[in-house]
């Protein structure tokens, strides 16, 4: 039982004291784990959850927002790597503590057209073949907008999105897709914007932004950081934009902000796109680790910030491949950036089910710390914890100052690879850790960290996490105590949403 009535205490596993009682953890059965992986087969529309755990928080108002594959085959195809499915929305709103969950496919032009043949007509970035082989595939790069990687509320409007190509607008009530947005003209059509903004309430500037960039690569890189006002009348406004040009191709995913800087990781490594243009494999299997280049941090002034109108820096960054970072800040002439890295740059090849994937073949990911030196112009780098993560966050009111603490999804085990079955919350300077956990059977996403509204302490507020419950062979929602994870509620969903990628809150 994972919500046993028995079994609750086992939820619970504080480290320090009990270090043993993590590793004994049961191992996951892998059925279990790649049952998420199917297709959602409705959209549904305000539907109240009933509680199965708990009680309803009292007074809770706002909406938890996530976005993730959808759809993960059509006519008997897979798509080769569940980060090639259309993205779908879930929202959870709560009605002084009352959860309604609402659900949509993003229409995207792909989706539709997909849709109405149910068949696969586009390659996917992470190697989904159309059918026919590699003749049917090569020199077709035509790609597909999927929507599927995170999703925030700017302005009036949600957006969903993916980081090659533009955002798309929801309804943020309905979720019904307006349409690919170029925000007022901010952006050309379909132009690449990240899927990684950063909600900023600690810059310099008066107001509330809403922190992100696109990136044009090849033999040069782009950055185009953008700032926007995100709230009251104007929010959704562009405040600044700023162009940055770097030498080599660039892989950004995430990036960092303090109130002065904005910082992003190159990771060291190539892309090589004649198996792509061949139609033997997805752009992103082209992507290889190459041990003669350097990681190089891309450091931009913000224009609200100090050094408003200065050049970039470069600095040799560790080795080391980075999808996320966790949170920066300056001290001094410094900047503490932590990151989950990993050894190598994980890829699903050509000839691997992601399914039915062995763990151990793959680089886990770590939480690291670098200490860039501005001055110097040298970075250091060490070990938070080796246990194997993803997903970490810390409290929004601190992103770009100092923290305390961070959440983060983790392996039930301590050391080496395996699914996300437990929440850990670290404190990042004493290093102590305590758990939550899922397992054997339950497996968990990104936990969404939302501050208490009447303490202004770091680690007091809600963790919002959507969890496949492999016993059930169905999704819930568990809310958990920010500070002791303790579980407060837990909802049955009523559809099963596959494993995902990112999510927001909105009050
Ligand atoms: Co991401």
């Amino acid at each position: 039982m994972i919500f046993g009535e028995n079994d609750y205490s086992n939820h619970l596993i504080v480290t320090n004291l009990q270090d043993k009682k993590i590793n004994k953890i049961q191992s996951f059965n892998k059925e279990d784990w790649s049952s998420a992986y199917k297709n959602v087969e409705k959209e549904l529309t305000k539907v109240p959850l009933t509680i199965s755990k708990g009680e309803n928080i009292k007074d809770l108002n706002g909406t938890l927002l996530r976005n993730g594959p959808g759809i993960l085959e059509r006519g008997g195809q897979w798509v080769h790597h569940p980060f090639d499915g259309d993205g779908m929305i879930t929202s959870i709103k709560f009605e002084n503590g009352q959860p309604f969950l609402t659900n949509r496919f993003v229409k995207t032009k792909g989706y539709l057209e997909e849709e109405k043949i149910n068949k696969f007509i586009y390659r996917g970035v992470f190697g989904t073949q159309k059918n026919g082989g590699i003749l049917k595939n090569a020199l077709d790069l035509k790609f597909k907008n999927i929507a599927n990687t995170h999703v925030v509320k700017l302005g009036n409007e949600v957006l969903a999105l993916w980081e090659a190509a533009g955002p798309h607008a929801l309804d943020p009530e309905s979720l019904d897709t307006i349409g690919l947005t170029t925000l007022k003209g901010v952006l050309k059509p379909n132009e690449a914007f990240s899927a990684h903004p950063k909600i900023d309430l600690n810059s310099n500037a008066s107001s509330e932004l809403l922190v992100t960039f696109g990136v044009q690569t090849g033999p040069k890189s782009t950055i185009r950081l953008m700032e926007f006002n995100n709230a009251g009348e104007n929010a959704g406004e562009l405040l600044i934009d700023r162009k940055d040009t770097f030498n080599g191709f660039a892989f950004l995913h995430d990036f960092a902000i303090t109130p002065n800087w904005a910082i992003f990781l190159q990771n060291a490594i190539d892309f090589n796109p004649l198996p792509f243009l061949m139609g033997q494999k997805g752009a992103a299997q082209c992507l290889k680790s190459n041990p003669n280049k350097k990681a190089k941090f891309f450091i931009i002034p913000r224009e609200s910030g100090l050094f408003k109108g200065q050049p970039p820096l470069v600095i040799d960054a560790p080795e080391g491949f980075v999808f996320h970072h966790v949170n920066a800040y300056e001290k001094d002439s410094e900047i503490i950036l932590d990151s989950i890295f990993y050894d190598d740059f994980p890829s699903v090849g050509p000839d691997e089910n992601f399914r039915d994937i062995d763990f151990n073949k793959y680089p886990e990911g770590k939480l690291k710390r670098s200490t860039i030196d501005l001055k110097k112009k040298t970075s250091a780098l060490e070990t938070i914890s080796k246990q194997c993560c993803e997903f970490a966050v810390v409290n929004p009111r601190n992103l770009g100052l100092t923290a305390t603490f961070s959440w983060m999804a983790s392996t039930s085990q301590k050391l080496g690879n395996g699914p996300l079955q437990a929440i850990k919350k670290i404190n990042l300077i004493s290093k102590e850790e305590i758990y939550w956990s899922a397992g054997p059977s339950g497996f968990v996403s990104e936990p969404i960290m939302i501050p208490s509204e009447i303490s202004s302490k770091e680690d007091e507020g809600f963790l919002f996490i959507l969890l496949w419950n492999g016993e059930r062979r169905g999704s819930d929602l568990v809310i958990l105590d920010a500070k002791d994870l303790k579980e407060l509620a837990v909802y049955e969903l009523p559809i099963s949403i596959p494993h995902g990628l990112h999510g927001s809150w909105v009050n």
